[in-house]
């Protein structure tokens, strides 16, 4: 199988569930944000936004602003896990929301694209990071909670995925292997 640097930083990646506290620096938050923006996206429209979280009170804003926990939540969830999870963003220093316009087209893929870029950008520089399904699409969405969005997205974007981000306490030293037979060849 052909290797490179690339190829191994995205094989390598994974999703980090303990972060150290260390602060991320600057420069790599914004290296990292410069290689969403790269990610492909519909039309070219760049239709996504980043919110950046870094400070513990804009972690507890996030925490107050969420919906109540939703009846397919205990379904899900991991066993003995309290909405909204994990409530203390698996300790990450960093967690990045990416919203879109809904009004672009495919807005949706081109922010899952961003976040793939975020991801192996983030691992390229020695961080990791983990999506986190709750902060996401239907975390504003009864009446009561549906205000609070305008303090994280832009007016008329929806919130696509947050993910959190930061130096990994543990680093897997050999991935599993992929599931196979998952392509058609013709
Ligand atoms: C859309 C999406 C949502 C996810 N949500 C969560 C989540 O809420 N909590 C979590 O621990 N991991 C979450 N993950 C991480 C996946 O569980 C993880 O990507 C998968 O197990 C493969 O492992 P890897 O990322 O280490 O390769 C999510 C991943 C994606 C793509």
């Amino acid at each position: 199988m052909i290797e490179n640097e690339v190829l191994k930083n995205m094989k390598t990646r994974f999703s980090c569930r303990k972060f150290k506290p260390d602060p991320v620096e600057k420069e790599k938050l914004d290296a990292i944000l410069d290689a969403a923006k790269y990610a492909a996206n519909g039309h070219h429209l760049e239709a996504w936004h980043f919110t950046i979280i870094t400070t513990e009170e804009g972690k507890k804003e996030l925490l107050d602003a969420v919906a109540p926990e939703p009846e397919e939540f205990k379904k899900f969830a991991p066993k003995g896990a309290t909405w909204p999870f994990p409530s203390d963003f698996f300790g990450a220093p960093v967690v990045i929301m990416i919203s879109y316009d809904p009004k672009a087209p495919w807005p949706d893929a081109g922010a899952f694209l961003a976040a793939g870029n975020i991801m192996n950008a983030a691992h390229s520089l020695g961080l990791s990071s983990c999506a986190l399904t709750v902060y996401s699409k239907d975390v504003f969405r009864t009446e009561e909670t549906k205000a609070n969005r305008a303090k994280f997205i832009p007016e008329g974007y929806e919130l696509y995925l947050s993910l959190v981000l930061g130096y990994p306490e543990v680093v897997p030293t050999n991935k599993p292997p992929r599931k196979e037979g998952v392509e058609t060849w013709l």
